[in-house]
């Protein structure tokens, strides 16, 4: 199959809801291969990992969002993304990422770990106290990360339940391609988020809180600091990104471990693995499946020129599973030596929540194996018809009943273990 082809199921509802098989057509005409007069696909590891660190390559600007999006600044949606540290190139991007990252600090991040497992415990009791099979992606997916990204920007705990509709909303603008219709979706859910943190910002400011949002607000670092726009922009950006992504590795991620039952009974045994773990869950079903640069400059990448403005897709989920980079790599194996998946990207715009997730992650899959020992897919899980964000709209799961708990073995992190 010719890559325009390859391409072009990719984009098709099959393509989406399995994208693996479709990589690899891809990857036959190699690691870069030409899709379109000045379009590019990435699905080599190395490719994707340089690519993404080259300051040749930037994210697309408002000059060539005006070349290719015509009318991009009627949408509510792209402008507020564009506007946040996601969409822009430095010095802007230097300076957002430098600000939010001075707000969002290891410690702030560490100190979230008590309240993870809180509350993961109490999402589970809830499992165990529903009548039947639950679905996993309302019961514990989505209310973990929405609660602790909430919790970390100070959002009220009554609100929490607002945000799932307007972020899968907006969230249809990163997909590579976007009906009219689903842009006046997008639209709406941009325009609520708007609204939501105009409101809490001024209260903010009113009133100042122990918060990121508060800390985002009082950003100033040498006289730089946030417009009001940036400000707006970011703070939906941390929410939307801080969970929509986190509640589809939960769900991505126990797929995986039910469907390999030794392995999740050996992290059972010993959560002291949680970490090789996760990052193995990232490889084999990422949660972002893409993202995409524009390059200033001419380069050369797997034997393909590139020219100036090309547009690169660069495939995160099939770079994830680069058979020069992963023996065997569409076998889950936690095991495996030097775990580095592309899931949060990688140069100036590797993931800023990347240790949130991963602690978020770490806490929820030891927890749930242990005290829901039982638990098994119960009914045909739904797969969203989404490329970018890979994850479930449904996944029904009974709980069985609760174990008492386990003894931990006294083991070393990182020590050789039992071959699940
Ligand atoms: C499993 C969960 C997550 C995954 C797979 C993920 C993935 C990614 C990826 C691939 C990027 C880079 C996009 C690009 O290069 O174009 C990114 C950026 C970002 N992520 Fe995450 N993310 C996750 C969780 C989070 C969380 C929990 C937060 C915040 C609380 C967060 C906040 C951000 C922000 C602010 C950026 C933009 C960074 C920048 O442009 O400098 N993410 N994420």
């Amino acid at each position: 199959m010719d890559p325009t082809d390859a391409l072009a199921l990719l984009m098709s509802p099959e393509g989406r809801l399995d994208p693996y098989p479709t990589y690899e057509r891809l990857r036959a005409h190699g690691p870069v291969v030409q899709a379109g007069p000045v379009f590019y696909v990435v699905t080599g590891y190395a490719e994707a990992d340089a690519i993404l660190r080259d300051a040749r390559f930037g994210v697309m600007d408002d000059a060539l969002r005006d070349q290719f999006m015509p009318g991009w600044r009627e949408s509510p949606a792209v402008l507020s993304i564009s506007r946040s540290m996601l969409r822009t190139n430095p010095p802007d991007h230097s300076r957002m990422r430098r600000l939010a990252a001075g707000a969002f600090t290891p410690r702030r991040i560490a100190a979230m770990r008590d309240v993870v497992r809180a509350q993961a415990d109490e999402l589970v009791d809830a499992m165990l106290a529903a009548d039947g099979p639950v679905d996993f992606m309302t019961a514990f997916a989505y209310p973990l990360p929405v609660g602790v990204i909430c919790a970390l920007l100070g959002v009220p705990a009554a609100d929490r339940p607002l945000f799932r509709r307007w972020a899968t909303d907006l969230t249809g603008v990163l997909e590579p391609e976007i009906t009219a219709d689903e842009l006046a979706v997008a639209d709406r859910g941009a325009t609520e988020l708007r609204g939501y943190f105009t409101e809490l910002v001024a209260a903010r400011r009113r009133a100042p809180a122990d918060d990121l949002t508060t800390a985002l607000v009082q950003a100033h670092d040498g006289g730089d600091r946030l417009s009001g726009d940036e400000l707006l922009a970011n703070l939906i950006v941390l929410l939307v990104a801080g969970f929509e992504t986190t509640t589809n590795l939960l769900g991505n991620g126990l797929v995986a471990l039910l469907d390999h039952p030794r392995a999740a009974a050996a992290l059972r045994e010993r959560p002291d693995l949680a970490p090789a773990y996760v990052d193995e869950l990232l490889r084999y079903d990422s949660p972002v499946q893409l993202t995409s640069r524009m390059s200033t400059a001419p380069s050369r990448y797997g034997d393909v020129d590139l020219p100036p403005e090309s547009w690169v897709i660069v495939l995160l989920g099939a770079a994830n599973r680069d058979p020069r980079r992963y023996p065997d790599p569409a076998r889950f194996d936690p095991w495996r030596a030097q775990i580095a998946p592309l899931s949060f990207g990688a140069g100036p715009h590797y993931c800023l929540g990347a240790a949130l997730a991963r602690l978020e992650a770490q806490v929820a899959f030891p927890l749930l194996l242990r005290r829901l020992p039982g638990l098994a897919v119960a009914g045909r899980p739904e797969r969203r018809v989404r490329l970018t964000l890979r994850g479930h709209a449904t996944l029904p799961v009974s709980v069985g009943r609760e174990a008492a708990p386990v003894t931990v073995p006294g083991t070393r992190p990182g020590a050789a273990g039992p071959t699940p």
